[in-house]
């Protein structure tokens, strides 16, 4: 088809970005009509309503989003029920539990495909279906690089596991049974039961881990609808909530109330806050800084620091405490956390809902005080994420304090050095190691590019010989992640990375180093002129692969302090393609 000059993003010709498609009256107009009746669709669906898209990670290969096609039929009923036009399309899913050789590598391919997906399909407005941890960034940085109207729907956390009268967390009573099978407290017929009862009912991880910290972090950004992160998977309540997310997002793009008018400083501002209040993921830093990178917000780790720093934890959830989202749920969620610290928020910020989220959440309270504290006196005295920075980390490092052990905030440790996680697994129970609980465990190539796809290893198990000693903590030192549901006193996402030349990389087994997290330090007491020295032998790792998407994503990855986006992906294109499909 040739002759026409039609710019699918003229508004004077075409009141809705989906009309450049869909309401045109030539064979382009007639021809994706045509084929989109294939499907049974009436001639009303293309007289110029909002086409919404619905972005759907549902795969049997990710079990935490298997219930999501039965969550978009939902959806759609609010989206015909306003008189829009739903389509559901699909996009990469990332499963934590089954992606190699770690679902972080993907996330920023699937925020392209996102992107991309949005960008040049007929859409109006989009409805994000996520779930499992790299889902929820993945979609809502695909989506932020376009900046049209857009609403998140969690998928929801799964019910609470149960075994011989213990609760079980999601992730948590995996680290926890690992070493009980370690110390032989465990036998592998045990697990086996323990596995049904932990992974009962659709939903993604129930303790507060990544997933339910980036559900808890759309809601308090406010680009979910209030209420979203804690409704469990299975509870009908879960999908009378995608229902009128449905319905708010045909208002949405009445509206013109775009993803630029909602994700604001202030938004991720009020975000970081929640997530201290939280216990949350220290995953959530990388994430929104990278979220924040694709609407050009500066955001730092610095503002992480500044304002976490003596925000309190108030929620008893695992792995800091004892409860699980279905607790949080009915002791109520996100809305009663937003309450207690109101007066540390932005309450002017705008949401989703066309109000603010002063005016979502007024009113709300927690239903039970041992599940969400009151912030006068809270669970924890300290929930928010700590940068720590020094010699060993130029450009910074984290620490969650409250998952931490209080006695080694300050501590001062011989350093055991393992240069990669193969090395690591090789030699941690060998009864020759020479280590005890006071050294600090050094664990390098698990950055973003070192591994590559920075993967959650950082709180890498003590040695068996040490668990049996009943000792359950050591300092621990890597440029990886953690685990949301994991706990222990883990220094994070050390940057620069061993990978990129960082000091990290020149540790050597017998050096001291040193933490003090309220001075937010951390040491290598090596001499200047010997770490000169060793610099200057030291050479960069061989590329692990020369082609593919681990080729682009090793050339292109921005360390951990900056997201680990890929740096041409930092920013926002819109929605607008400026040629027509050919
Ligand atoms: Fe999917 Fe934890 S494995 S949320």
């Amino acid at each position: 088809m040739s002759g026409h000059s039609d710019d699918p993003q003229d508004t004077r010709s075409y009141k809705l970005r989906s009309n450049a498609w869909f309401k045109r009256q030539d064979r382009d107009g007639f021809s994706r009509r045509s084929w989109m009746k294939n499907q049974g669709r009436a001639d009303h669906l293309f007289d110029g309503r909002p086409v919404i898209g619905i972005c759907n990670t549902w795969s049997e290969f990710t079990p935490c989003n298997g219930h999501f096609r039965q969550i978009a039929e939902y959806v759609k009923r609010g989206v015909y029920e306003m008189g829009g036009f739903p389509l559901e399309f699909p996009v990469m899913s990332l499963s934590e539990i089954l992606l190699r050789p770690t679902a972080m590598l993907y996330r920023n391919l699937a925020s392209m495909d996102v992107e991309e997906s949005i960008r040049g399909q007929p859409m109006d407005g989009v409805v994000l279906l996520t779930g499992c941890d790299k889902t929820t960034p993945a979609l809502v940085m695909g989506a932020a690089s376009c900046d049209i109207p857009t609403i998140v729907v969690s998928g929801g956390p799964m019910l609470n596991g149960r075994y011989k009268g213990e609760m079980l967390g999601s992730g948590t009573h995996s680290w926890i049974f690992t070493e009980r099978l370690k110390t032989g407290q465990m036998t592998m017929a045990d697990l086996s039961q323990a596995e049904a009862a932990m992974s009962r009912s659709s939903g993604h991880c129930m303790t507060m881990g990544t997933a339910s910290t980036m559900a808890s972090m759309v809601e308090a950004l406010g680009i979910a609808l209030p209420t979203n992160a804690a409704i469990p998977g299975v509870d009908a309540r879960r999908y009378a909530l995608a229902h009128m997310a449905g319905r708010r997002i045909v208002e949405m793009v009445k509206d013109d109330l775009r993803l630029s008018k909602v994700l604001t400083k202030k938004a991720f501002e009020n975000a970081i806050l929640v997530n201290g209040a939280i216990g949350g993921s220290t995953n959530a830093v990388v994430h929104l800084l990278a979220m924040a990178g694709r609407m050009g917000i500066d955001l730092t780790l610095d503002d992480w620091d500044r304002l976490g720093r003596d925000m309190p934890c108030l929620v008893n959830l695992m792995p800091s405490g004892k409860y699980l989202m279905e607790e949080f749920y009915y002791a109520g969620g996100i809305p009663a956390v937003i309450s207690e610290i109101r007066h540390r928020l932005h309450l002017d910020a705008l949401t989703v809902t066309g109000q603010t989220i002063g005016e979502n959440n007024a009113g709300a309270k927690s239903h039970d005080p041992d599940v969400i504290y009151p912030f006068a006196a809270p669970f924890k005295p300290q929930g928010g994420i700590a940068v720590l920075r020094g010699n060993l980390a130029p450009n910074g490092a984290v620490l969650k304090p409250s998952a931490a052990s209080p006695s080694l905030m300050k501590h001062r440790g011989r350093a055991v050095v393992f240069e990669s996680i193969e090395d690591y697994d090789a030699r941690i129970d060998d009864p020759a190691l020479d280590i005890d609980e006071s050294c600090v465990m050094v664990l390098k190539g698990c950055g973003p590019r070192g591994y590559p796809g920075f993967p959650e290893v950082g709180n890498f198990a003590l040695p068996a010989k040490i668990l049996k000693k009943g000792i359950r903590d050591m300092v621990r030192i890597s440029d990886a992640r953690m685990s949301g549901t994991a706990y222990g006193t883990t220094v994070l996402h050390t940057a620069p990375e061993a990978a990129a030349g960082g000091p990290i990389a020149l540790v050597r087994n017998g050096d001291m180093i040193e933490l003090d997290v309220a001075a937010r330090r951390l040491h290598l007491d090596v001499a200047d002129d010997e770490l000169s020295r060793r610099r200057a032998g030291w050479s960069a790792p061989v590329r692990p692969s020369e082609r593919g998407y681990y080729r682009l994503y090793v050339d292109h990855v921005l360390q951990a302090d900056r997201g680990a986006d890929l740096d041409f992906l930092v920013g926002n294109s819109g929605a607008a393609v400026k040629r027509e499909s050919h």
